[in-house]
């Protein structure tokens, strides 16, 4: 099961997952086109994929979002909007939706999940942070949002703590900057005024596959952002 899995990263990710023979299915936000096109893309492989739009607010139950598939053997948490902004220019709203989006969604998923994972003994859980979100530091222009997904790594520490025992991994992949539909174009003009050309979603999809395939890889928060210095 991906969230926000048809279109950047996730839709990447489900494709590689494709290919490796998984059934999949993608939840979206709003965009048929992009739901119906990664269907068509990932059933092309052969495997089994169905797919459904649930526009996430902060109003949105995890049963809605997990309709279609509620107990997921693989639950990757993709979808992770973002906010530009210094500090004092949020907002109590914008506050409210990055934690919620990037913090508080990710983490009532997994209390959803893990019970019915353990139970079977298997489990594979993946989070998105942000660019950088590896380690405790200070941003000046992300700080909420890189707040919530910095704390995404005390969960992952977290669900391994109490449940790798019981077969299941949980790892944060921190992306670099990652040219997909919904990239902020100043931190692209960043990025190439550093010399570094922002990664592809696919450069992301195959550290994640690899990650879920290998079950020594467990409670990592693991960058994949090329050396970027912010
Ligand atoms: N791209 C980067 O440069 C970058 C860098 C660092 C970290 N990350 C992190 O990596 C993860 C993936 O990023 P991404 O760039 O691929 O894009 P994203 O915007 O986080 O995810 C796109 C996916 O989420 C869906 N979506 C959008 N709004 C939604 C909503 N309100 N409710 C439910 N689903 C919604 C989209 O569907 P629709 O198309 O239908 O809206 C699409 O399937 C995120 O957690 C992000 O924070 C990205």
């Amino acid at each position: 099961m991906i969230i926000g899995g048809t279109g950047g990263i996730g839709k990447a990710l489900a494709y590689e997952l494709a290919q490796k023979g998984a059934a999949i299915t993608v939840q979206g936000g709003s965009s048929q086109q992009r739901l119906d096109t990664t269907l068509s893309l990932l059933r092309s492989t052969g495997a089994v994929a169905q797919g459904f739009l649930s526009p996430i607010t902060s109003s949105s139950t995890v049963q809605q979002v997990l309709a279609c598939s509620a107990h997921p053997d693989i639950l990757v948490c993709a979808w992770g909007p973002f906010k530009r902004g210094a500090l004092e220019t949020m907002s109590a709203s914008d506050w409210h939706d990055l934690v919620w989006a990037n913090l508080i969604f990710p983490g009532m998923l997994i209390s959803t999940v893990l019970p019915e994972m353990v139970k079977r003994h298997w489990g594979r859980i993946l989070l998105f942070g942000g660019t950088k979100t590896d380690t405790i530091r200070g941003f000046t222009t992300s700080a909420v949002y890189s707040a919530a997904k910095t704390a995404l790594s005390v969960l992952a520490k977290s669900v391994v703590q109490q449940s790798a025992k019981d077969g299941i991994c949980c790892n944060v992949i921190c992306p670099g900057l990652t040219d997909t539909e919904y990239t902020d174009t100043e931190a692209l003009r960043y990025n190439r005024s550093h010399g570094l050309p922002p990664l592809n979603p696919k450069d992301i999809a195959r550290v994640a596959l690899t990650v879920l395939e290998n079950p020594h890889i467990n409670g990592a928060i693991i960058p994949v952002d090329q050396g970027l210095v912010l």
